[in-house]
């Protein structure tokens, strides 16, 4: 490996350890801004006829069943920090029957120690459904279909998330401010690649806008990502300070609440497209899961909190996993819903500010 190479890896692991570092020591949630869920009532069954212990969590997504419709959201890879976490993480899917997905594996194209950190996934969670991922600015500069194969091999995908970005971009003290040509580079992915292509932000949400666009170049599903939880914005204004940039600090800390909140963002997605929806961005607990369920979203999608435990280790990602289903299950269970289909024709009451997104 050259100089350039090592010091290239080195600086990739710098700030990958950086990243997980800043989301579990230092609060970067969403300050003012909130995923809207609080405007969702699912209404109250006294009278619900059914056992609680026969209710059904799984759900098909994209073809594979899931045992719940939970998904470790895409995060990290890329340094040893990051294997260890994402072993954790694999057992715990792997068990329960959920889909997980890796962060973005750019660094996993550099060496067979990079590609570790990602494919300890796949031998630890071998029929797990799991998730490749790419950065959306990446495509646009030019990436082979046979790179992106090998992000699929590198783990064993079930299918590839790319992630748009733009805000963590232009926050990011490094960051890649090129996004002309995103579309057509993800429309000649979802041609060519051998698994579904799913496009998700990481917090700041899909517009109907943009949700019609990508349905439009072939995209299979739709992870709307949204505000109300983990800022980018706010990740990078804390690096940016470290960094001594005060300006991206400032920029940050002005854009730390922006974006769309993930309730909206999955209402305007789910009025405009038909492609399976994925909810993420903000989610803390088993009735906010319920909630994007019955608005629509096919699965939830965590990152943080799955994030936190496993850093504990895999007892408290076990403990917090199964709170969180339990938590589903009782939100069901009180609202009559046996299956997850029945929890989407669960009445409900949506009050403002959440009703001045739905038309
Ligand atoms: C430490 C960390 C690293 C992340 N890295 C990626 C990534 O590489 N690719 C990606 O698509 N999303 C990434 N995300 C974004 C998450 O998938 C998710 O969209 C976002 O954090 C909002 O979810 P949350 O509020 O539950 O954290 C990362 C999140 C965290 C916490």
């Amino acid at each position: 490996m050259s100089k350039s190479e090592d010091a290239r890896i080195r600086e990739i692991i710098r700030r990958k350890e950086e990243g997980i570092d800043v989301v579990l020591g230092k609060n970067v949630q969403a300050r003012e801004g909130t995923t809207l869920l609080e405007c969702v009532h699912l209404i109250h069954c006294a009278l619900p006829e059914i056992d609680m212990s026969d209710i059904d969590l799984s759900v098909t997504f994209l073809g594979k069943k899931l045992k719940a419709p939970l998904v470790v959201d895409s995060m990290t890879g890329g340094a040893p920090k990051a294997e260890e976490i994402n072993g954790t993480l694999a057992e715990m899917a792997q068990e329960r029957g959920l889909a997980m997905g890796l962060g973005s594996q750019r660094a996993g194209l550099l060496s067979e120690g990079m590609a570790r950190t990602y494919s300890v996934a796949r031998k630890r969670a071998p029929t797990a459904f799991l998730f490749a991922n790419i950065g959306g600015a990446q495509l646009a500069k030019g990436f082979p279909i046979s790179d992106a194969e090998r992000l699929v091999s590198m783990i064993g995908a079930d299918a590839l998330a790319v992630h748009l970005n733009p805000l963590q971009e232009a926050v990011q003290p490094e960051g890649e401010t090129s996004f002309r040509g995103v579309l057509a580079a993800i429309k000649e992915l979802c041609q060519n690649l051998s698994v579904p292509v799913m496009v998700k932000e990481v917090g700041a949400g899909i517009s109907r806008e943009v949700a019609r666009e990508l349905e439009g170049v072939g995209v299979k599903a739709i992870n709307v990502s949204g505000a109300g939880g983990t800022s980018w914005a706010g990740v990078e204004a804390l690096r940016a300070a470290d960094q001594k940039d005060p300006s991206k600090a400032a920029l940050g800390a002005l854009f730390w609440d922006w974006g769309i909140p993930t309730a909206a963002a999955l209402l305007e997605a789910r009025d405009a497209v038909r492609v399976p929806l994925v909810a993420s961005g903000g989610l803390r607990n088993g009735l906010e899961v319920a909630k994007c369920l019955s608005l629509g979203a096919a699965a939830c999608g965590m990152a943080r909190p799955m994030l936190e435990s496993a850093s504990k280790g895999r007892k408290t990602l076990e403990a917090f996993a199964e709170q969180t289903l339990l938590e589903l299950k009782t939100t069901m269970f009180v609202t009559g819903a046996s299956t997850v289909s029945e929890l989407k024709a669960v009445r409900k009451i949506i009050t403002p500010p959440l009703t001045y997104w739905v038309d």
